[in-house]
């Protein structure tokens, strides 16, 4: 499957641009879209689940414009907002029922479906629990059993670790690597460790445009060589903090030890570390914000 984003912009009433010449292409695989609060990350995927109209620009989903046929997208997507509403008081399995049944899907082929992704999201043993009653992440899984019920080609789902524990990020990370065969998966986040280990691609958002979009490694290449780790007396931190972008800092006995990204070595001592993910997107930020480090 192939999902192609061309030149997309979305200026609300009011004026805020949203989203700013944003140009995407995607094949099968997990997209992460990565960027802060208010970067334009819901805007698109509302406009990709044809909830919301571009300004300008095209969507095209397997060659077909989803503006002009959103019922061919429609068909094959499976969407889960960034804020899901439940009925507190039906149970797992009536809920999904329920929404299956808006989705027009054939009554005994729900019930299949429903009991497969009950199991899926390891909710067959509370299926009977009012949903009123459901824990952050037990409700976030049956978000992702609704958004599964088509048996979507492409799954859009919007911050969806928002408000889980540790626990269950780790859970909801193993679930998306399950699912990530033969489909388009896009997820969102501000969190770079949520889309750390199960992207395979990373589009870096930011004030309704897109930064950087490549494989995990290849956004890593780009900065290899840039990250350094730096031992300072606590007194010369200040002036440090003017002249270096620094991504983490440790307070320790001999000083504070610094990473710090730069394509200079900021020091003798400072030696060259391994680049992580939180790096890149550090300096993708805050190049886009004119910083003059
Ligand atoms: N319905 C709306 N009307 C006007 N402005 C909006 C609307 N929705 C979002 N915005 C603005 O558009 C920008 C992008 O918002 P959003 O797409 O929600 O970003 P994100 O999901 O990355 O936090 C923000 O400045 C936000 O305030
Ligand atoms: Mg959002």
């Amino acid at each position: 499957m192939r999902l192609q984003i061309q030149s997309v912009s979305k200026k609300y009433r009011g004026g805020v641009l949203a989203l700013d010449d944003f140009q995407l292409e995607l094949n099968n695989g997990v997209l992460g879209l990565l960027g802060p609060n208010g970067a334009g990350k819901t805007t698109l995927m509302n406009i990709l689940a044809t909830i919301t109209k571009p300004t300008s620009g095209q969507v095209l989903w397997d060659g077909s414009d989803i503006r002009k046929r959103p019922d061919d997208l429609r068909r094959e997507l499976g969407y889960l907002p960034q804020s899901f509403g439940i009925y507190p008081n039906l149970n797992a399995q009536e809920f999904l029922e329920y929404l299956a049944a808006i989705k027009g899907l054939p009554m005994r082929l729900a019930k299949q479906r429903i009991a497969a992704l009950l199991e899926m999201v390891n909710l067959t043993h509370v299926r009977k629990r009012p949903l009123g009653g459901f824990s952050g992440g037990m409700k976030q899984r049956v978000g992702i059993a609704q958004a599964l019920l088509n048996d979507p080609q492409l799954l859009i789902v919007d911050e969806p670790t928002a408000g889980l524990d540790p626990e269950e990020r780790v859970r909801f990370r193993n679930l998306v690597a399950d699912l990530s065969e033969d489909r388009v998966i896009i997820l969102s986040t501000h969190i770079v460790s949520d889309v750390e280990a199960t992207a395979t691609k990373i589009a870096l958002i930011n004030q309704g445009r897109l930064l950087q979009a490549a494989t995990p490694e290849e956004i890593l290449q780009a900065i290899e060589g840039q990250v350094w780790q730096w031992t300072i007396p606590s007194e010369e931190f200040e002036a440090a903090k003017e002249k270096y972008l620094i991504s983490s800092m440790v307070r320790q006995s001999d000083g504070m030890r610094l990473r710090i990204i730069d394509t200079e070595q900021p020091g003798p001592a400072a030696e060259k570390v391994t680049p992580r993910l939180e790096d890149a997107y550090l300096k993708a930020n805050a190049g886009l914000n004119g910083a003059s480090k």
